[in-house]
């Protein structure tokens, strides 16, 4: 089974949007996607539970203890971690991941926090002892400011410990789509067609990622 974490301890920065976002849109391919809400916050099981009738289903998946437990015959699941994991914690959560969604917000404050984490993953390789992608992705980006432009040139030149450069997928723009899709219980897949064309886009680069080995580990 595919299995993505969406992760970075920094609180605020998009993971539950995004993890919502990649299952709704893989369930919209009529792939078998279970949603695990490792956040006491509860913000994707609050989602699951608005889902409207007759969308594609999402399943959602227990965690317990850093243990997840997944219905049978799931092809993927997503999992939404909490803010502020660091050590144990950490590493048994990324153990069970074969790839890591990473969203940074614009500020010069979430640049700093997003590459101590970073340092602390990879220092973590021991404890983690198998390899996952990882990739970046630029969120709640407002388009031709100077923080965009910042944070694009900063996650562009970030690298992985082998020296390669660590995969900056995308940008995903700030947008209220985001906000009401989520009250609706939809990814911006599955809401307002016509307003979320330019969203939908931005999530392309990711979405192929996703979809393809480089984003699995040989
Ligand atoms: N691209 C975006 N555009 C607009 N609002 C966003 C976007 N991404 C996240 N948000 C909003 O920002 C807040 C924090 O996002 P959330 O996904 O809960 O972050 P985290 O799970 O990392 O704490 C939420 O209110 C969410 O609706
Ligand atoms: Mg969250």
């Amino acid at each position: 089974m595919r299995s993505i974490l969406v992760l970075n301890p920094k609180g605020g920065c998009g993971k539950s949007t995004v993890a919502m976002n990649i299952a709704g849109y893989f369930a919209t391919q009529g792939r078998r996607v279970a949603l695990a809400d490792c956040d006491p916050q509860g913000s994707c099981n609050y989602w699951l539970g608005r889902r409207p009738a007759g969308v594609h289903p999402i399943a959602p998946a227990r965690s317990n203890a850093g243990k997840l437990s997944v219905p049978r015959g799931m092809d993927l699941v997503v999992i939404d971690s909490p803010a502020a994991m660091h050590g144990q914690r950490l590493a048994k959560l990324v153990r069970g991941s074969q790839t890591l969604v990473i969203p940074v917000l614009p500020s010069p404050l979430d640049m700093r926090a997003a590459e101590r984490f970073l340092e602390e993953l990879f220092s973590l390789r021991r404890l983690i002892n198998r390899k996952v992608k990882l990739a970046t992705v630029g969120n709640r980006m407002r388009e031709d400011t100077l923080a965009a432009a910042r944070l694009e040139y900063y996650l562009d030149r970030m690298k992985l410990p082998n020296g390669q450069n660590l995969p900056f997928i995308t940008v995903l723009r700030n947008s209220q789509n985001y906000v009401k899709a989520v009250e609706r219980g939809l990814s911006i897949f599955e809401f307002a067609p016509a307003k979320t064309v330019y969203d939908r886009e931005q999530w392309q680069p990711l979405l192929r990622w996703l979809s393809s080995s480089r984003s699995v580990p040989g």
